[in-house]
Parts: C-alpha cells; sequence; structure tokens
C-alpha cells in the first residue's frame, strides 16, 4: 500500500491567520493534513494574549486545528505556555527556530537560537525532563516538532545544530534549508535536506520553494527517501488548490489545475470576511493587497492591472482591478506563485 504522505500549509504570519486558516478549509476541505498557526511569544505578564486564544481556540477553527507554534528562548515560559496549550485542548506545540527577523533575532529568538547551541542544549534538557513532555510517546501528554533553518550565517553551523535536536525525542523535523541571512530568497539548500534525511533521528517535513507539484516531484527526486511530509508556504497561499495538485502529482494522477472561477470564490469569501471584522476601508484594503500580492503572480499579461492594484487608495477603485484582471487576464498554463513577480 502507498504511504499517504502528509502535506501541511506553512504558518505566515499576518497571512494564514485563523481566518484565512477557515476559509481555506471551508473552500478546499481535506486537501492538506495539517494547518501550523503563526507564531505566538509567551510572556511572565502573558503567555497568551486575547488574541493568541481566540485564534487557537478550537471552536473557532472549523475543520482546521492547526499545531500552535511557540516563539522563545526561555524553558519555562515555553512549559507555561504549553501547559495553557494543553488546556485548550493541544498535544502537540511547534518550536519556532526560523524567523529572520531582526527584532526576534537580536533577542535570540527564532534563528537566533540557532547560534547559540549551549541554551538550545539546554532549553530542550528542561523541557523534555519536564512531565509535560516526558517520557516521550504515547504517556507524555504534549509532542513537540522543531521548525529550523540551516543556522545564522553559515551551513557549516548545521552539524552541530543536527547533533542537539538528534538528542532529544522530537516528533517532528521541518527544515526550511535556508540560512538566516538569506531570508526568503535565493536559491535553496537542497543538498542540505537531502543531507539531513539521511543524517536526522526524526521524521522529516521539507519545507522552502515548494511553488508547485513539479517542485516537489523534483525535490522528491533529489531525495536519497521519501521524507515523511512537505510544507507548503507561499505557493499555497497563492494557489489555494495547490495540496490537491501535490497529491495527485505524488500518486501518479493528472493534476487537476487551480480554476479562476476557485480563485474567484476565495477571493471574494477573503474580502467578505474582511470587511465583516476589520473597522475601517484602509484595514480591509491593506488585506487585500496583502493577500493579492500572492495571486498576482498566477496571472498572465497582468501589469497594468498590477499597477492599479498598487495605486488603488479605496476599495472600488482596489476591487475594479481585480475585476478587470479575472475578466482580462488568463490564469498561466500551471498556476504558480512566483517571488519574482
Ligand atoms: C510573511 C511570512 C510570514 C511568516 N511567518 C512565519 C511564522 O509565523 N512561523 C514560521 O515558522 N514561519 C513563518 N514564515 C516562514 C514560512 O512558514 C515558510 O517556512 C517560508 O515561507 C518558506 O516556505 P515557502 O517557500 O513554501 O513559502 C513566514 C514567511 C513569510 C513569507
Amino acid at each position: 500500500m502507498m504511504m499517504q504522505i502528509e502535506l501541511y500549509f506553512a504558518p505566515l504570519e499576518g497571512v494564514t491567520d485563523v481566518w484565512f486558516r477557515n476559509i481555506h478549509a471551508r473552500l478546499f476541505p481535506n486537501t492538506c493534513t495539517r494547518y501550523f498557526a503563526p507564531f505566538f511569544t509567551p510572556t511572565k505578564d502573558n503567555l497568551l494574549t486575547q488574541r493568541d486564544r481566540f485564534a487557537l481556540s478550537h471552536e473557532n477553527n472549523h475543520g482546521c486545528i492547526p499545531i500552535p507554534q511557540i516563539m522563545g528562548n526561555d524553558p519555562e515560559l515555553f512549559l507555561a505556555a504549553a501547559r495553557e496549550l494543553t488546556a485548550m485542548g493541544y498535544d502537540e506545540v511547534n518550536l519556532n527556530l526560523g524567523c529572520p527577523s531582526g527584532t526576534v533575532v537580536s533577542k535570540k529568538r527564532g534563528a537566533g537560537f540557532l547560534s547559540e547551541t549551549d541554551l538550545l542544549d539546554s532549553f530542550f534538557d528542561t523541557v523534555f525532563n519536564d512531565s509535560l513532555f516526558s517520557p516521550p510517546g504515547v504517556s507524555a501528554r504534549m509532542r513537540i516538532s522543531v521548525k529550523t533553518r540551516l543556522g545564522m550565517f553559515s551551513i557549516d553551523e548545521f552539524p552541530d545544530i543536527l547533533a542537539i535536536l538528534n538528542r532529544y525525542p522530537i516528533a517532528e523535523l521541518i527544515l526550511h534549508p535556508r540560512l538566516r541571512t538569506e531570508m526568503y530568497r535565493g536559491e535553496i539548500h537542497s543538498d542540505m535536506t537531502a543531507h539531513t534525511i539521511q543524517h536526522t533521528n526524526h521524521p522529516l517535513c521539507c519545507n522552502g520553494d515548494l511553488f508547485s507539484y513539479a517542485d516537489v516531484l523534483a525535490l522528491q527526486k533529489q531525495l536519497p527517501k521519501m521524507p515523511h511530509a512537505f510544507m507548503l508556504g507561499r505557493g499555497a497561499v497563492a494557489n489555494p488548490n495547490l495540496f490537491t495538485e501535490v497529491r495527485q502529482a505524488l500518486a501518479g494522477e493528472t493534476v487537476t489545475p487551480l480554476t479562476k472561477n476557485q480563485l474567484q470564490q476565495f477571493s471574494d469569501a477573503m474580502l467578505e470576511d474582511a470587511k465583516s471584522r476589520l473597522s475601517g476601508e484602509r484595514h480591509v484594503l491593506f488585506r487585500m493587497k496583502e493577500l493579492w500580492s500572492y495571486w498576482i503572480t498566477l496571472f498572465e499579461d497582468a501589469d497594468a492591472d498590477r499597477k492599479r492594484m498598487k495605486k488603488a487608495t479605496t476599495l472600488s477603485e482596489f476591487c475594479a482591478a481585480t475585476a478587470s484582471l479575472f475578466a482580462r487576464c488568463p490564469l498561466s498554463p500551471n498556476p504558480t506563485f512566483s517571488p519574482d513577480r
């Protein structure tokens, strides 16, 4: 029997929030196996803000209960926040070791935690000695998965990082094979993904620049064995049908690409949602401009409408531009996100 591959929706802060997840799960149900929530940062005064609680509450995630993600380097705060999450019904939490943003890294969090290997080691030591995560397996109440980059400045940092991760009973390792300095641009180090799948003790999830089913098939070919999962981010924001396409391609079936009609329904639902809960046209416009920065890359001959969208200062100007785009421009034959368009 063929192994069922796991396909995850990556967390994108400010994009794949609770509202986005709900709409994706409603219009493209059961196409990805898990959603990962964008990170929250517990503090001593506030383990989870009201906003974090709302976004993670099971009752607000219909068909899209995510894996929550914690940003931080303090094991006690991590444990306290994880306890709160168990009370909310969660049995897994993800640790963010990848965020490249300057404000995060300067606090030695996210990718910044990767250059503090002693601190990282003692973080896991403390966490895995706590009864919440120990003993691992059936009796622990919670599991930890880790989402990591290769290091801060050089891929030579990665062997030490991987050696630490290998010492602990991590449930799954999600690898974005770039350095912090590379942010989200440039070639990914897919040779490092191949190296990691051979040398990790954990199930591996591959992330990074998987924008089309062809990208997934190409990566799969480079790997010595099938990973546990693929995680899709920007490509799936742009093409919400991508999980279906990847699943079909991996099964050797004919791929049914995204249609304009599907994208229109998705964008209409996002617009309705934004109008219903955001106060003021400016906020709605901002949300739609952000989402359209992904969707626009799927179209051919879209330069004129792209300019109109960018220039729009009112929602009606913006909607006129998107209506013109849908009427005028074809989707590319295999609609695929492009970071350069
Ligand atoms: C706008 C934006 C926000 C992101 N927010 C998060 C986040 O909250 N947590 C996280 O682990 N990764 C975050 N990421 C990284 C993505 O989860 C993913 O690793 C990255 O986009 C690479 O995958 P992709 O090439 O499929 O998009 C973010 C990326 C972007 C572009």
